[in-house]
């Protein structure tokens, strides 16, 4: 980017440094390799982000989405590639996202990429999802056959026992929450109204082997100003904030709300029943969408007795951290660990990996060094090995001495060891959202 320091200056982060979008869409084959790609990577790492094709959004979570791709086969990177979501939304460059919201079609499909029942969906939380193929073209707005009359969340949880998506959908306008779950094969077998006081961002939810549970929290659509640009979401404390613990075949009227003190969660780590009591490990703020008072996330444990209808909260760490995920294996069931990148500000910029060892109240941290910063750390389990720590952590990491990225494996066992391997990119990869791992036989 060539702006003049001033310009710079005044551009919201998420315009400026690695934030800046990006303008061409590349496949690269001959792609350098420092380190040895673990021979059992057999698949594609995928990760999602905004990225504003007109080079400037009112906020950062409404850039056009873009995919970044590199594939891994047997020791090998074969290919990176990068792919705007062609949505309708991209089609009409002057298209403004806040009127797009009433378009279930018109999204931005920036947030997650995600794979259920040999489909590769792009999610973002306003709209339907957006099927892509393995190499990152766009086949279309996805439905489920018809079947799905509401957005769907960037967040579904796929169940490791039964292989179910379940996800939600939340509206600014009524209904204003909608549950949804899709059988291990693909088919929507099931959609709920479930009452809540009024729209609010509900950017992600819980599940466990039992429940669903819903974090209905502070952060409310502001319709009045739902013109002026940016984000129509105000902080309002007088709306409560509580979790709704529903059995998962449930519906609106199982729902039992237990009451916690206003915060914010963007991201859980996990959640698991123990007991009659229920666990959710969480990245929690103090508070959301303040101007100019944002307020970093830290390792939180919310523990509901379903008992005494109370919720005990604890932190668990003092570090800022965003991005968490786990071995997929155990979602909805007792994690022992959790893997997030550390931040030094509240702007989302990864300078450390952080890897928890929840049983044993201890981490080990890879400090990524000067002038280098990650995203969100995806674990990719090694398909030769049970244990819940067996296998990878892959993100990007972007150099700024160089300007360019590469896509870094970490072993997940000894993450303080650093890159196992880098595989070197010919550009650099924005900062981004969320990612997945899709096995060649997803
Ligand atoms: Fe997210």
């Amino acid at each position: 980017m060539n702006q003049p320091a001033t310009e710079l200056e005044n551009l919201p982060f998420y315009l400026k440094d690695n934030f800046a979008p990006v303008f061409e869409e590349r496949s690269d084959n001959d792609l350098r390799v420092t380190g040895e790609i673990p021979a059992q990577l057999n698949g594609r790492f995928l990760r999602n982000g905004p990225n504003p094709q007109t080079g400037h959004s009112d906020h950062w979570f409404l850039g056009n989405g873009m995919i970044h791709g590199v594939e891994l086969e047997n020791g090998k990177a074969n290919w990176y590639r990068n792919r705007y979501v062609k949505t309708p939304l991209l089609a009409d460059r002057d298209s403004d996202p806040i009127e797009a919201i009433m378009d279930l079609r018109k999204s931005s499909a920036n947030t997650h990429v995600v794979h259920h029942a040999g489909k590769i969906l792009a999610l973002e939380e306003a709209h339907l999802p957006f099927e892509m193929s393995p190499e990152l073209e766009t086949v279309g707005a996805y439905d489920f056959g018809g079947k799905l009359a509401t957005a769907m969340t960037a967040h579904p949880k796929t169940c490791p026992e039964t292989g179910e998506l379940l996800f939600f959908a939340y509206g600014i306008f009524p209904p204003y929450l909608t549950y949804h779950r899709v059988s291990a094969s693909g088919e929507l077998v099931q959609t709920e109204e479930i009452t809540v006081k009024s729209g609010t961002m509900i950017h992600d939810f819980n599940i466990t082997r039992n429940y669903v549970i819903w974090m209905d929290l502070p952060a409310v659509w502001d319709v009045e100003n739902i013109d002026k640009g940016g984000l129509p979401i105000a902080w309002d404390e007088s709306y409560g904030a509580r979790l709704g613990v529903m059995p998962r075949t449930g519906g609106d009227a199982d729902v039992v709300w237990y009451d916690i003190d206003p915060c914010y969660v963007f991201h859980p780590l996990n959640a698991y029943e123990e007991g009659n009591n229920i666990i959710i490990d969480v990245c929690r703020m103090a508070h959301v969408m303040v101007p100019g008072d944002d307020a970093p996330a830290y390792l939180y444990r919310w523990t509901i007795n379903q008992d005494t209808g109370r919720v005990t909260e604890t932190q668990l760490d003092d570090r800022a951290v965003e991005f968490p995920r786990i071995n997929d294996s155990v979602v909805g069931r007792k994690h022992r660990y959790g893997y997030m990148a550390g931040l030094s500000t509240v702007v989302p910029v990864g300078e450390r990996v952080i890897k928890f060892d929840l049983e044993r109240d201890s981490s080990q941290v890879y400090e990524l060094g000067d002038g280098l910063e990650c995203s969100e750390p995806v674990f990719v389990a090694n398909p030769d090995d049970t244990a819940e720590d067996a296998g990878w952590l892959l993100s990007y990491v972007y150099d700024k001495a160089s300007d360019k990225s590469a896509l870094m494996i970490l072993d997940a066992t000894a993450i303080e060891l650093g890159p196992v391997a880098q595989i070197h990119l010919p550009v650099r990869v924005p900062m981004g959202l969320h990612g997945s791992w899709v096995p060649q036989d997803y």
